[in-house]
């Protein structure tokens, strides 16, 4: 009989630092449900986790409402991870951030994390055993100019972390936070491209930040998310891991 793999679920699993987390989660035998608003992107990273061998089950859904997150819990067998890292970003100073700003950046960042978490939950209390990787930002911890509604959802993010950490700890379920520092995704690659800046260039570009003297990769956040949810970790629970070369201690960013 073939062995059923462990299932993890990641939101935002269809670009940047999500998609590198599931390639991840598939090089360590899991099978990764790709929670994600964007239907093409999702049907695209479904594809290549596939064609790579992988296990992986498109979810194409809002994690801003709670109906569609719902799902996660219901539709897919037992999920035996979750890495909540959908999010968006906003700019604006609290000043001349507006109310549909606010409403959008909290319903992504916050309240998408607690409406997945809140799917989960109640099928790993009962199994007695799960683990949540919630991704914040290095905002969350030194803040940074122009970005109230951004900074304030991701420290919400870990506040929500720990609570649940406390609730959840004796039935099995450990929940953490990662905290990643500048990041170099596609879509970052994809828009500098777009200005004849090529990928190296665009590392040199954020290199000022940091202790290392460079931005990270996702795959870089995404070995610290697997360490967070693997038995390697299974002494730790309500932890804020920063992942930003040092860039926190050097001041943010
Ligand atoms: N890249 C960075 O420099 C950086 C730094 C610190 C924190 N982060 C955080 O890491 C996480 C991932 O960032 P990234 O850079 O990989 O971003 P990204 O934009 O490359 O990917 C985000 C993914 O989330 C999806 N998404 C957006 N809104 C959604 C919604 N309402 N429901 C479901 N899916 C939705 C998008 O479609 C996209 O696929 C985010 O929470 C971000 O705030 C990123």
């Amino acid at each position: 009989m073939a062995q059923v793999s462990r299932r993890a679920a990641v939101t935002g699993a269809a670009s940047g630092i999500g998609k590198a987390t599931a390639k991840r989660l598939i090089a360590e035998g899991l099978a990764v449900i790709v929670a994600d608003i964007n239907e093409v992107a999702v049907a695209n990273t479904v594809e290549e986790l596939i064609a790579g061998g992988g296990q992986a089950k498109a979810c194409i859904m809002d994690v801003s409402d709670s109906a569609e997150c719902e799902r996660l819990g219901t539709e897919f067998g037992e999920i035996d991870i979750l890495i909540a890292n959908a999010g968006i970003q906003t700019t604006g100073t609290v000043t001349d951030t507006d109310d549909d700003t606010w409403n959008q950046v909290l319903g992504v960042n916050l309240k998408g994390v607690a409406n997945c978490c809140r799917a989960v939950l109640p099928g790993m209390s009962r199994r007695k055993a799960g683990a949540i990787v919630v991704v914040s930002s290095n905002n969350a911890i030194c803040g940074a100019p122009g970005m109230a509604a951004y900074d304030a959802s991701k420290a919400g993010v870990l506040g929500l972390m720990r609570s649940m950490a406390i609730e959840y700890g004796a039935r099995g379920i450990r929940v953490n936070a990662i905290c990643p520092g500048t990041t170099i995704t596609d879509y970052h690659i994809d828009r500098f491209a777009k200005q004849g800046i090529t990928e190296a260039q665009l590392y040199e570009m954020t290199s000022a930040g940091g202790l290392l003297n460079r931005a990270a990769a996702p795959e870089e956040i995404a070995n610290a998310i697997w360490f967070l949810v693997s038995d390697q970790a299974s002494y730790i629970t309500g932890e804020t891991l920063i992942v930003d070369g040092g860039g926190s201690l050097a001041g943010g960013h």
